[in-house]
């Protein structure tokens, strides 16, 4: 595995590998690696020939009162991580390197419509904006013929697909399903700001969107109805709901005749903020 802090040295580890014509995946991460960026590893080696991981914890996609400064920064662990998992490259820009024009960068990529305008979009404003900006930045200097993503993060996953359909972007996008803790909690780099009685709360939250799938799987179309009951169970536990939404699998207001559903949830639990989503079969009725 090579690690890699700077672009010359991403076109030099990736050049033999583009001559001998092999097929190159990205997994862009922003580090503190866990079991579930290893599963996108993963199945990016079975997409391909080289894998190249990247991690950087980008500026742009933060908004004034997230937790850039307090986010994990472990890249000593993550390389270990990323070398047993197979991958071939370990891209790990600063700031500087991922922008070299200055930052903040005086291009950017705007989301617009509705992906940006619900949910995530509308809670974190400017988010999707920053992400599109440095995946593309990514798929310009990695030039990969395939993309991994979560479907943890679900509307990113939505937004870099439309991102690539926009913008005529000849990459592939596949997603791998969500990791969880053996307690139902989504695995994520966020979970570690959680204090004990927090994290033993934490599973709750995929319990709420459960109730919502099997209100959902045994016939109920009530939408709002099923979300606000979630959404007061969360309350009463002690979470700082944002929202809790049943929508289509595009994201669009649910229509009772849809036989698939995504249940997204964002809530704070103390100083922490969780996102999490269930994708539900429900028979159309
Ligand atoms: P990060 O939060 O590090 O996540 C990197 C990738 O890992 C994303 O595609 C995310 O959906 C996926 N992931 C996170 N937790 C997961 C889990 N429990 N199971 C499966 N996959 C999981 O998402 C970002 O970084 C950034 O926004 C990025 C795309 C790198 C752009 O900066």
């Amino acid at each position: 595995m090579q690690l890699v802090h700077d672009t010359a040295a991403l076109d030099a580890a990736l050049r033999p590998e583009r001559v001998r014509g092999a097929r190159i995946a990205l997994v862009p991460t922003m580090g503190n690696l866990h079991e579930g960026h290893l599963s996108l590893i993963r199945r990016a080696r079975e997409l391909s020939d080289c894998v190249v991981v990247s991690v950087f914890v980008n500026p742009l996609q933060f908004g004034p009162n997230d937790d850039f400064d307090r986010y994990p920064r472990t890249l000593e662990a993550d390389a270990r991580l990323v070398a047993a998992e197979g991958a071939q490259i370990l891209f790990a820009p600063d700031v500087a390197a991922m922008y070299p024009g200055g930052y903040p960068p005086a291009t950017t990529l705007k989301v617009d419509g509705l992906l940006n305008q619900v949910l995530e979009g509308a809670f974190r404003p400017g988010h999707f904006d920053g992400v599109a900006t440095v995946v593309n930045i990514l798929f310009n200097r990695v030039r990969p013929d395939v993309a991994v993503f979560g479907q943890k993060d679900y509307q990113q996953l939505a937004v870099i697909r439309r991102m690539v359909l926009d913008l005529g972007l000849a990459v592939a996008v596949e997603s791998a399903t969500t990791l969880r803790a053996d307690d139902g909690l989504a695995l994520s780099s966020r979970n570690q700001y959680l204090k004990p009685p927090e994290r033993a709360l934490a599973p709750k939250l995929y319990e709420a969107l459960q109730a919502v799938a099997d209100g959902l799987r045994s016939g109920r179309r009530d939408f709002d109805q099923l979300c606000a009951t979630a959404r007061e169970s969360l309350e009463m536990q002690g979470f700082r709901p944002q929202y809790l939404e049943v929508r289509g699998p595009d994201l669009a207001a649910p229509a009772a005749h849809l036989s698939r559903f995504v249940v997204l949830a964002a809530a704070y639990l103390g100083s922490t903020r969780l996102i999490d989503n269930l994708i539900v079969e429900s028979v159309a009725n």
